[in-house]
């Protein structure tokens, strides 16, 4: 699955897609959706992916979504990011659970949230739709007992 496919992120390029995602960003802050936040590095600040968290149907739950630009990956950003990122929901902002969605055969994604301290809980059949088919979701977790 490439990263268009799962999320927001425009498939197609041009200034004006890129600038109605970042707007798009924008707005889950301003609407009640969640928040959107980039990964910056820490000495550049140079933009290197996102981080997303997003409210759930149940009180005190959100759901975090991530990406890393290919160049930037295996360096420990988004690990790094989602371990700040859940810590803040869970100790700043009144957050019970932080939980994360993950296709079974994301071994990165699967790594980077047990990197970030989060918990694998089970499998959800058939949970995720995407335009060509459905997949399987692992469910993972972090709450404030595992800070
Ligand atoms: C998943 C993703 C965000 C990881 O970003 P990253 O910055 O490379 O991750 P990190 O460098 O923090 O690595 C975290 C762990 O994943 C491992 N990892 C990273 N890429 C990997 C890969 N391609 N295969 C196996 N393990 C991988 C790292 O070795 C590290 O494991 P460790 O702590 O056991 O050493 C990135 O690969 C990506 O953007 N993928 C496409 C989008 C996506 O799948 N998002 C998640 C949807 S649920």
């Amino acid at each position: 699955m490439t990263i268009p496919q799962g999320t927001t992120v425009p498939a197609v390029y041009s200034p004006d897609t890129a600038l109605a995602f970042i707007h798009r960003q924008w707005g889950r802050l301003t609407g009640t959706e969640g928040i959107s936040l980039a990964i910056a590095h820490p000495s550049t600040d140079e933009a290197l992916g996102l981080m997303v968290l997003l409210y759930r149907e149940e009180k005190g739950v959100v759901g975090i979504g991530y990406w890393v630009v290919p160049n930037a990956r295996r360096q420990g950003f988004a690990s790094a990011a989602a371990e700040l990122l859940s810590r803040w929901a869970l100790t700043e902002i009144g957050i019970s659970r932080v939980e994360a969605h993950v296709q079974p055969d994301n071994d990165a994604s699967k790594r980077t949230l047990i990197a970030a301290g989060f918990r694998h809980e089970g499998l959800l059949r058939s949970y995720l739709d995407y335009a060509t088919h459905r997949s399987d979701a692992l469910v993972f977790s972090r709450i404030q007992s595992d800070l």
